[in-house]
C-alpha cells in the first residue's frame, strides 16, 4: 500500500495511522467517492463474492501464523536454516533475517472458527490489529546500506532509517479487505485521488490491497500439498487444508519488530539528502 504518513511534529507521542491511510484526503473527496462507488457497485459485489473464497483460505493461513503449534506438531523442532537460502539465488538482505526460524505447523481445520473468523466484533478487530499494529521499524545506516532499495534517513536522526516489514503491510491490507466486506460496521470503502500524477482513475485502496496480497501469495508460492481423505459421514473423498506446513516462526519475527519498533512519528516533509551506498 501507499503508506501516507501525515506530517507529524517531532515530539508527537506515537503514531497509529497504519490502518488509517489518507483519511483526510478521503474525507475531502467523500461525495465524489460515494458516487463512484455506486456506479461500480455490481462489479464490486461480484469481485467481493469471488474473493470470499480466497479470503477464507487466506484467513486460515493467517491464523496458523499466530496460533501456537498444535500438539501434533510440537514434536518438530524449530530450525534456523532458511530453505530459501539453499537455492541457487542469493536471498536479498533483510534486517530481520536474523529473526527467521523455521518450524512446522498444522493449518486450521476447515469449518473451525478462530478469533479471526466470523462477523466482526471488538474481539475480532483486536485480534486482527494485533497482527500488524507493531507498524514501522527503525534500522541503522549500516543496515540500510545493505538493502537492495534505498530508504531515507530520518530527519533529525540521520543515523537511522525507517522500514516496514512487508508481512505487516500485507496483514494490514488483508484486514482492510475484511473491513470492506462489512460496510455496515466499517463504512463503505472510499476512493482517493489518483496516486500517479496525471492518472484520471481514482485510487482504490481495497483494490490495491487485493493486488499486493496476490503478488505476495504468488511470490511465496506455498507448495504444501493439500490432500484428499475419505470422509465416512459424507461418503466422499474430501479435500483437507489442515496439513503440515513449513513456516517461519511468528513470535521471533514479532520479537524483532518489538525491539526495532519506531515508537514516534517523524517529519516526512524534510528531504534528508545524503546518498547511501548500495550493494
Ligand atoms: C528497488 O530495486 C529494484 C531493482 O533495482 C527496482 O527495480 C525497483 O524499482 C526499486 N524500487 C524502489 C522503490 O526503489
Amino acid at each position: 500500500m501507499i503508506f501516507s504518513y501525515h506530517r507529524i511534529p517531532k515530539d508527537s507521542a506515537s503514531r497509529d495511522d497504519l490502518d488509517e491511510p489518507q483519511d483526510e484526503i478521503l474525507k475531502a473527496n467523500s461525495s465524489l467517492s460515494y458516487g463512484e462507488f455506486h456506479r461500480r457497485r455490481p462489479l464490486l459485489a461480484l469481485s467481493v463474492s469471488l474473493f470470499i473464497l480466497l479470503l477464507c483460505s487466506i484467513a486460515l493461513n493467517i491464523h496458523f501464523i499466530v496460533s501456537r503449534p498444535s500438539d501434533s506438531t510440537s514434536g518438530h523442532s524449530s530450525s534456523s536454516v532458511d530453505p530459501m537460502w539453499g537455492g541457487d539465488l542469493e536471498p536479498l538482505y533483510s534486517p530481520a533475517q536474523s529473526a527467521v526460524r523455521y518450524e512446522r505447523r498444522v493449518f486450521n481445520k476447515l469449518g473451525i472458527r478462530t478469533k479471526f473468523h466470523g462477523p466482526p466484533t471488538d474481539e475480532t478487530d483486536a485480534a486482527w490489529e494485533s497482527l500488524y499494529k507493531i507498524g514501522t521499524s527503525w534500522i541503522t545506516q549500516e543496515q540500510a546500506a545493505l538493502l537492495p532499495n534505498h530508504t531515507d534517513p530520518i530527519a533529525g536522526e540521520e543515523d537511522r532509517s525507517v522500514i516496514v516489514l512487508d508481512v505487516f503491510h500485507q496483514l494490514h491490507c488483508l484486514n482492510n479487505i475484511r473491513h470492506a466486506l462489512w460496510p455496515e460496521r466499517y463504512g463503505v470503502p472510499k476512493l482517493a485521488p489518483p496516486i500517479i500524477k496525471g492518472d484520471t482513475v481514482l485510487f482504490d485502496h481495497v483494490d490495491h490491497c487485493i493486488n499486493i496480497i496476490r503478488e505476495s501469495i504468488v511470490c511465496h508460492a506455498d507448495i504444501t500439498p493439500n490432500v484428499w481423505q475419505w470422509d465416512e459421514d459424507r461418503q466422499v473423498s474430501f479435500p483437507h487444508f489442515d496439513n503440515l506446513h513449513t513456516c517461519r516462526n511468528w513470535d521471533a519475527i514479532m520479537d524483532w519488530a518489538k525491539e526495532h519498533q519506531m515508537k514516534h512519528g517523524w517529519d516526512v516533509s524534510i528531504h534528508v539528502g545524503h546518498e547511501q551506498e548500495h550493494r
